[in-house]
This record gives C-alpha cells, structure tokens and sequence, in this order.
C-alpha cells in the first residue's frame, strides 16, 4: 500500500549515511523496509504492548524471507544485560548467520537493546530502527547510540552502532498514553533549549496543539528535532565534543532514573526534572535570567512534565549517582549548563558550591 511519505532527512556519516523516513502509515510501506534488508534473513524485535498493535502490519512484508520474532517484557527494568541473552538465543536457536537483519519495532528500550544485540551478533549485523514512542521518534532511533543499562548505573553497557535506515511512522503516536507522549515531548524542548531558540519559541506557540495529537504539529516537530540531532551526530558521531549536547539534563535526570528504580520515573520525566535543575544552576552562575527559568519550567509544565526531581533524593545521593555518568572526566562532573535560551554548552568550570546549592534547594526541607 502507498504511504504518504512526508519527508526524508539523512544522517550523513559518509559510507555509513542513512535516512530517517518520517510520516503517516510508512509501516504499510513494504518497498520502504525491504529495500533496507540486507540479505533474506530477518528477526524483528518488539515487546508484549507493541507486538498486538503493530507486528502483523510489519511482518505482512516479510513473507518472502526467513522471519521470527522476539517479544520482550516491555519496561526500563527489562533493559538488562539478561534480558538481552533472550534475543541473542533466538538467533543461535534459528542459526542464523551475518546476514540476518535485526528490526527494532517499539520504543526507545527496544531500539536501543536491538541495536545492541546487532553490534554484538557474529560481530555485528545490520539492523533497522521502527520506532513507534515520541521519544525514540525524536531521539533514540537516530545516531546510533546503543546500550543496555546496569543496577549502578543507566546505558552503561553499550556501543555507538548505526542502523541501516530509521522509519518513523507518525500514526502510531495516536496509540501512546499521554504520559509518554509527555516523555517525548522533554526531548524535543531539549533540542529548542540546546541551539534552537527559535524552535523553543515555535514550542511555546503550538504545545497545546502537539497535546492535542495534531498530526501534522507532531510531524513537523519530529523532523524539526531529527534534523537537529543528525547535524550534531553528523559533526561528532563518537561524542568527543558537541555530541555530548544532546545530554542536556542527562547527568541529573540519569541519577534520578537509577536512583528511583528503572521504570519508575520515564525517561523523559527525569530528563525534564534535570533541564530544570541546569536552568538552576545556569542561573545561579548568572548565564540565565529568572525570566528564561520561568519559560522552560511553564514549557515543562505545560507539556506535563515535572519540573522538579523527587524530593527524597538527597544532595549525597544525587553526587554519588552523578560520578557514574559517561562525561565523567578524570573523576570531574562535566554538566550540560545553559550560557543563555537556546544555548547549551558542556561545562567543567562551573562553581563546585553553585551546584551544592542547586541539589540542596530541591531537597525536602
Ligand atoms: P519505552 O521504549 O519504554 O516505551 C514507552 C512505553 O510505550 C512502553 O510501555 C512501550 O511498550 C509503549 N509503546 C511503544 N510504542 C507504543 C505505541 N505506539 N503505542 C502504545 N504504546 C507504545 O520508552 P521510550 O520513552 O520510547 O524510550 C526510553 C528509552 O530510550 C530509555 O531507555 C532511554 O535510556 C533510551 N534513550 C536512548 C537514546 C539513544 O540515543 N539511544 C536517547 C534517548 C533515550
Ligand atoms: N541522547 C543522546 C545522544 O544520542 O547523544
């Protein structure tokens, strides 16, 4: 069947370039998907909640190949280094060989383990992302980063692996709970917040609209935040520098992740809770105004986000949560801070006390 194929942005990575399809009902595109599989083989990869709502309209277009199928338990607690082995024994158990193409079909937890599983297998074999959250829309599904996480510490086990093509089909956005449509959309206020003013502004005008599910809102902000993203890749695909960006309110929002419990605080909830708290010290340091904190905390809001981390995580907690984080530089904390609205900037030299300050002020009193 004929898709409306809205657009096609490129990560460009040289011989290892490749595109990101966004628009309405790509996943009944079969031409777009077989053309990304590299021999006759295929595992799809997906979970207990995807797997009713979107499997069968995947694997229609793979009758003619070798096709099984993994459903993992869905949720962040089963982002594990066990769960993991589940898929690399489906692919021992049907021996299949380096020419098997892995699909990733759900959300950010599924792209990620599939593409570590795909780094891994034989050395590494191609796979395709399909991902069917906002947030792996915008965020996951492009640049390559996969992982599994460990009990200590998120993504710590993974590779920079990259997929052989993305797919965003942009319906299946109409079947996610709000809550994490919410998540996604603390990702893409983070790409207006690092270098894309312009696209906060655009933000603070259509958020409601992006709520409601308009589709053609949801589009544009998922092309709007890709393009962002693959520029940033597309300059440090390995994050020595720039790349390291795009973890605005990760080093917060990761502790608060790991130290809630896997699952219990979305990805994109702690990752909000954490832009907040940069904002904070940003503005402590004097790079932001109280007027530009109180913009990002109304867009949060708005999106319904939290603007806060838990209350009981303590300030020690916090500190001890944030030395396992990948910036981590010879034992130094290096922090995405804001020097001004829409312009992010890695930092080590901000004021050691700012930031005590900044995880006291959140604690409970
Ligand atoms: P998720 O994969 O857990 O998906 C969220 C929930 O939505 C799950 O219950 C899932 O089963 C369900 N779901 C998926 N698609 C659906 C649909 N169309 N309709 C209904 N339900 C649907 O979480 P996520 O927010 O997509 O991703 C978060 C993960 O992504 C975290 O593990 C985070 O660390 C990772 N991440 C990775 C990168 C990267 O660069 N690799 C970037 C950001 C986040
Ligand atoms: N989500 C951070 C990155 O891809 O670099």
């Amino acid at each position: 069947m004929a898709s409306h194929l809205s657009t096609t942005l490129t990560v460009d990575l040289g011989t290892r370039s490749y595109p990101i399809y966004i628009g309405q009902d790509l996943l009944d595109d079969a031409a777009l998907l077989t053309k990304h599989i590299v021999g006759r083989e295929v595992l799809i990869v997906t979970n207990t909640t995807v797997a009713p709502l979107y499997l069968a309209r995947v694997a229609a277009h793979l009758t003619d190949y070798r096709c099984e199928t993994v459903i993992l338990p869905d949720g962040e607690q089963y982002k594990s280094l066990d769960v993991l082995n589940q898929i690399f024994d489906r692919l021992l158990e049907t021996k299949y060989s380096r020419q098997v193409t892995l699909i990733a079909l759900g959300g950010g937890v599924i792209g990620d383990m599939t593409g570590f599983a795909a780094a891994c297998y034989q050395r590494g074999v191609p796979f395709i992302q399909i991902p069917t959250t906002l947030l792996s829309q915008v965020d996951s599904s492009v640049g390559g980063k996969t992982a599994v996480n460990h009990p200590m510490g998120k993504n710590m086990i993974g590779a920079f692996y990259q997929p052989q093509c993305v797919i965003a089909d942009t319906n299946t956005l109409n079947t996610l709970a709000d809550r994490e449509l919410s998540s996604g959309l603390a990702e893409v206020i983070k790409y207006g917040l690092i270098n894309d003013l312009a696209f906060f502004e655009w933000l603070e005008e259509n958020i409601e609209g992006l709520l409601k599910r308009d589709s053609e809102l949801l589009a544009y902000a998922v092309a709007r935040s890709c393009q962002d993203k693959a520029d940033l890749v597309a300059e440090d695909e390995q994050e020595r520098g720039v790349r390291a960006l795009l973890n605005l309110g990760h080093t917060f929002g990761h502790a608060v992740e790991t130290g809630m419990g896997y699952g219990n605080w979305l990805h994109g909830e702690g990752i909000a809770a954490g832009m907040v708290m940069a904002a904070d010290l940003s503005q402590r340091m004097g790079w932001l105004t109280a007027d530009d904190v109180a913009r990002i905390i109304r867009l949060l809001k708005q999106a319904g986000l939290p603007v806060a981390p838990p209350a009981e995580m303590s300030a020690d907690q916090f500190m001890q949560l944030m030395a396992v984080d990948k910036k981590v530089q010879d034992g130094n904390i290096r922090l995405v801070l804001m020097r001004g609205l829409g312009e992010s900037v890695v930092s080590d030299d901000y004021d050691r006390a700012a930031l005590a300050a900044t995880l006291t002020s959140f604690q409970l009193s």
